[in-house]
């Protein structure tokens, strides 16, 4: 069987056996069967679900990681595919199986050129990127402390199969939760007089909240606040004591990351004040924006060129990746893969084209030997 219909085959079985994240444990089996018959060496590590491949030049150079992610989404597939997802509920939306067989073909292909590849390459098959958070888990083993860069794909259904969508600067945003809690007090829908409603205050917030963009933040830079979430009473004819707002808030720049959660806090306290009450903020940090280093993405380019792939400026993003959090001592590239136009990325018929796995394990192993 040749490369490419072993790593179709491989691909299909990815597709039909979604996991979610940080329960990729026949994920993570089956990647460690295929690297042993591939004879990929595989890095000792205390990872639970994931592992990281090591492919050692025979020639001096850098240690440099790519990293492919491995977790499903819990959707109900709608494809239609020969090899849809087996697993109810669960499916492969975002691309993370081609990513996991670009990453298994790519360690396949730097292990036939050894004798060529300068330094080494770690591939890190990580869990949980859907939870933001995984990243995190590679970061507490020592995998990553000997890597100067790191390289990561993402599949772009906006995109022609194979052209590559690359940008200098920043790709995707950071992603923050908030929870603002606004406190009246409760009373009869009769007699608002006898208490503090905490709905108009909870309404006055939403609307002054879209002002911190629109009047705080550069009007250059890109930030957006959405309020995904509003919940208060339970009855039609009692004005309640609570109201609550969840939503997330995107950003590029760490000051405006900073300035957004300090201005949210003043216009939530001192709006709901306004209105007789009060409110409280909770943060919770997710990933910072992903930087693409310059000097990389001239690599980037330079590779697609030797592969006669097209490369098309890519959008930055208002969506969020846990690849940022590998950034905050290394440089890094993430490069969108177009995968066949069709169903954006989380929905239920999101396809990827087979003819694309094989000329990305190709493309990143030539930008991984160029040093
Ligand atoms: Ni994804």
């Amino acid at each position: 069987m040749s490369l490419e219909e072993r790593l179709i085959e491989y691909f299909k079985w990815f597709h039909q056996n979604p996991e979610l994240s940080y329960e990729e444990y026949e994920t993570t089996e089956r990647i460690r069967g295929i690297l042993e018959e591939e004879k990929i060496e595989i890095l000792p590590c205390s990872l639970k679900t994931g592992l990281v491949a090591i492919v050692r030049g025979k020639r001096k150079g850098p240690v440099q990681a790519l990293r492919c992610d491995i977790d499903g989404l819990p959707i109900v597939e709608e494809t239609g595919l020969s090899y849809a997802s087996r697993h109810k509920g669960k499916m492969h939306a975002c691309g993370h199986d081609f990513h996991t067989v670009a990453g298994i073909g790519c360690a396949i292909l730097l292990n036939q050129k050894r004798e060529e590849l300068a330094g080494t390459v770690k591939i890190l098959f990580q869990p949980g990127e859907e939870s933001s958070l995984g990243a995190l888990k590679l970061l507490e083993t020592d995998v990553m402390e000997d890597v100067e860069q790191i390289w990561g794909i993402h599949a772009d259904p906006t995109n022609e199969a194979g052209v590559l969508g690359i940008r200098e600067g920043y790709v995707t945003a950071a992603v923050d939760r908030f929870v603002i809690r606004v406190t009246g007090t409760g009373c009869h829908g009769a007699h608002p007089d006898d208490g503090i409603d905490p709905i108009p205050a909870a309404a006055a917030v939403i609307l002054g909240l879209q002002t911190i963009v629109s009047r705080n933040i550069n009007a250059f830079h890109p930030a957006l606040v959405s309020v995904t979430k509003v919940e208060a009473g339970n009855t039609w004819n009692v004005i309640p004591e609570t109201a609550l707002m969840e939503g997330t808030v995107r950003t590029m720049s760490r000051e405006d990351r900073s300035l957004f959660e300090k201005r949210m806090r003043e216009v939530a306290e001192n709006t709901a004040k306004a209105y007789g009450g009060q409110a409280e903020l909770e943060w919770f940090p997710g990933p910072a924006a992903t930087y693409n280093d310059g000097e990389m993405v001239h690599k980037s380019i330079q590779a697609a060129e030797k592969c006669g792939l097209l490369v098309v400026p890519e959008e930055s993003s208002m969506g969020g990746d846990d690849f940022s959090f590998y950034e905050k001592k290394i440089p890094g590239c993430y490069i969108k893969v177009g995968t066949g136009k069709g169903a954006a990325i989380h929905q239920p018929n999101f396809q990827v084209d087979q003819g694309v796995i094989l000329p990305t394990a190709g493309y990143l192993t030539e930008l991984l030997m160029q040093y």
